[in-house]
Parts: C-alpha cells; sequence; structure tokens
C-alpha cells in the first residue's frame, strides 16, 4: 500500500486497503443475495460519493434488482429561514418496492434521515440503508443502519468515493487524515 499523500492542504495516510473494501463489500452483497431473493430490490444509490461502492457492490449481486442514482438537494427556502431538502434524480414509482439506499458513509446520520423520510411519502414497502463505512461515535439517529461494511472512527476520511473538497474520490484505497 501507498504511503503518506497530500490533498490540497492537508496529509492523509493509507487506512482501509483495496483488499479490504472489496471484502468488506463481499459479505454485504453475500447477505443482501440471501435476503432479496425474488424481491426484485431496487437500489437507489446516493450520489456523488457512493459511485464506486455502487459500481463495486452490484457486479456482486446475483439477484434480479435494478439501481437508480438519487441526490438530496438542499435549498433555502423562501418563506422560512430554514433549509428544505428535497429528492432529485428518482424516476422510478417505488410504490410497493423493496428500496436499499446505497450510502458511501453515514456520520452524524442527518442525510440518511432525510433520504429516509422523503421516501417513506412514496409507500415502498420496505427501505434498508447500506452503508459502505459507518461512524458509530457520530450518529445519533433512529434509522436502522442495515448493512455496514466496516465501521470507523471519527475521522475524516477520503478515497474510494470519498471526497475532500471535491477531491480524492478516485483513489483506490481510503486514507485517514493526519
Ligand atoms: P451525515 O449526514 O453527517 O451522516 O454525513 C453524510 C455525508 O457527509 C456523507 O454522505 C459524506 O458526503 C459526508 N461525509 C461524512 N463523513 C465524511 C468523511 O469522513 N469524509 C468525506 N465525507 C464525509
Ligand atoms: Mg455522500
Amino acid at each position: 500500500m501507498s504511503t503518506k499523500i497530500k490533498v490540497k492542504d492537508k496529509f492523509f495516510s493509507p487506512f482501509i486497503t483495496a483488499a479490504e473494501i472489496d471484502a468488506a463489500i463481499e459479505k454485504m452483497a453475500a447477505q443482501m443475495n440471501i435476503n432479496y431473493k425474488d424481491k426484485r430490490p431496487l437500489f437507489l444509490s446516493v450520489l456523488n460519493g457512493s459511485f464506486l461502492f455502487t459500481a463495486d457492490l452490484l457486479r456482486k449481486i446475483t439477484v434480479d434488482c435494478e439501481v437508480s442514482f438519487i441526490k438530496l438537494s438542499s435549498y433555502s427556502g423562501t418563506q422560512s429561514t430554514g433549509v428544505v431538502n428535497s429528492l432529485i434524480g428518482l424516476n422510478e414509482d417505488v410504490t410497493g418496492r423493496e428500496i436499499i439506499i446505497l450510502e458511501d458513509i453515514v456520520d452524524t446520520g442527518h442525510t440518511i434521515v432525510k433520504l429516509v423520510d422523503l421516501l417513506k411519502e412514496k409507500n415502498p414497502s420496505s427501505i434498508k440503508v447500506a452503508t459502505l463505512l459507518y461512524k458509530p461515535e457520530a450518529y445519533k439517529m433512529d434509522v436502522p443502519i442495515d448493512y455496514v461494511g466496516l465501521s470507523v472512527g471519527n475521522d475524516f476520511l477520503i478515497g474510494y468515493g470519498l471526497d475532500y473538497d471535491g477531491a480524492a474520490r478516485n483513489l483506490k484505497e481510503i486514507y485517514k487524515i493526519e
């Protein structure tokens, strides 16, 4: 594995190898292949961070399935000062579907909670959450995280889809801030 790298103004050191990422995804896929036999799940991949995870996971899914890509966009409401969230990119009718949300990382959980709330309004038959990385010390929400690739500490990570100010998403391995 490579050594310390510099991205913009910060240094990062190797943390999770490509082989460890692959093994974690293999385990998640194996569970899903059992749990979703004959259920034709609809994977909803949350852009941008989940693109590599989604591509690698889906190649290990052997059950009949569909995949679509969504984004949570936030904007300031015109009337109130509160931030309004909306789901963009969802063209499928999710009514009665078995949804699996694919996230790169669940940190405080604000993102996943909003996503689940917005999706519930569309009456799917189930919503499960799968995340490659999970920060249990930061997560204070009630939404269960059903599939976890790897649990990590509270450090800032980059690589394999995760960015630092737009950079480093292309790295094959995951790096931790120094
Ligand atoms: P949450 O809403 O706090 O759970 O954060 C979710 C989003 O924050 C993720 O989808 C990432 O885009 C970003 N994020 C959280 N932790 C990290 C990290 O360690 N590195 C890069 N992005 C992160
Ligand atoms: Mg993200």
